[in-house]
């Protein structure tokens, strides 16, 4: 074996490489950041692994299928963001190796800005000003009262959680959905599969922010369309396979849905010929709503590569079996 130290955890004959595989991201960035986090880094970029058998820590984003099985000495596999879906559904994935992915209040905070920013949209009519403004049309519309618009934000977790706190403190009466109960002041929280349809039935805004699991994969279809309030918004800033693409134009052209704000797609980058570009009633953002930034996140990234070193479980490790 080829074995370069670090500057952390050198052990006679333990693998010391940190592989990132992200193809299609620019990663000087993040190999910046994480040397400034340790020096001493053995840092490769895929595809310029070197010895597979000398990496230990894999730092991924959309990873090809199967790549991950190379290395045959991984320690653990950290997702790039906040979600691990594309770790997940590798079907080769190596068994037994921790994955992990990104928690920071920046993520959060990044999350609930963007979400309030397009209810307050919603709510004052900018795009059908802007709309408007084009066609030199001066049309007053009258905004939609903060009391009295109901958010519903599907998925109560790092980010769901704290985007309802966020709409609550503004005013907004919010409503929200998990898969185990939750207490969040301000909010009236719904779990199960079994109240999700009266969770529905309130949110006048639905916010979707939760993993792509087998259990949420196309969750916002026809049926849960039909069981918003009629005129219902909507807002998919998980993931774009929670979405079922013809029931949101079905929904739409009925006027049972007036409009969706969509960040997150089936296929990344939106093709051009794809008809959410062109729909008056669709705002399309290029997965934005929440951007990891490496400066602020490679100190956790490096501390749990040490972690590993140092034969102890790393932090913010997603339940393989669970799916998030
Ligand atoms: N657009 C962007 O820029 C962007 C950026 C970052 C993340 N994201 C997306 O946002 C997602 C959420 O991130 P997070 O950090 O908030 O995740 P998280 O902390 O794991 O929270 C997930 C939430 O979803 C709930 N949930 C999971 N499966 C469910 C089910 N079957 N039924 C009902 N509720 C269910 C969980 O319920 P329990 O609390 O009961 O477990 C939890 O409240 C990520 O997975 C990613 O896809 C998008």
């Amino acid at each position: 074996l080829e074995i370069r130290s670090g500057a952390v955890g050198v052990g006679k004959g333990m693998p010391m490489g940190f592989i990132i595989i992200a193809p299609g991201i620019n990663t000087e960035a993040w190999c910046r950041h994480l040397l400034a986090a340790d020096p001493g880094l053995d840092l490769r970029v895929w595809p310029d692994s070197g010895d597979p058998a000398t990496v230990s820590f894999a730092l991924v984003w959309q990873a090809p299928p199967g790549e991950l099985q190379r290395y045959p000495h991984l320690r653990c596999i950290a997702s790039l963001g906040a979600g691990a879906d594309h770790i997940l559904s590798d079907p080769q994935l190596p068994a037994g190796v921790p994955v992990t992915r990104v928690v920071h209040d920046s993520l959060s905070r990044g999350m609930s800005e963007y979400v309030l920013a397009t209810v307050l949209s919603q709510c004052r009519h900018l795009w059908r000003f802007q709309q408007d403004q084009r066609r030199a049309r001066w049309r007053r519309r009258l905004p939609m009262e903060t009391a009295k618009t109901c958010i519903g934000i599907m998925g109560l977790g790092q980010l769901g959680a704290d985007a309802a706190r966020r709409l609550g403190q503004h005013g907004f009466p919010v409503v929200g959905w998990s898969r185990t109960p939750k207490k969040i002041e301000g909010v009236a929280a719904y779990a199960g599969d079994n109240q999700l349809r009266p969770f529905l039935a309130r949110s006048q805004v639905l916010v979707c922010m939760l993993p792509l699991t087998p259990a949420t994969r196309d969750i916002l279809n026809a049926a849960a369309f039909a069981a918003l309030p009629r005129g219902a918004y909507l807002i998919n800033v998980a993931r774009g396979e929670h979405l079922v693409e013809d029931d949101l134009f079905e929904a739409l052209t009925d006027d049972q849905l007036s409009g969706a704000c969509l960040d997150v797609f089936r296929e990344e980058p939106l093709p051009e010929s794809h008809p959410f570009w062109h729909h008056p009633r669709i705002t399309v953002t290029p997965h934005v709503a929440s951007i990891t930034h490496p400066g602020l996140v490679a100190p956790q990234i490096v501390a749990n590569y040490r972690r590993v070193q140092n034969g102890k479980p790393p932090r913010n490790q997603v339940d393989r079996q669970r799916g998030y």
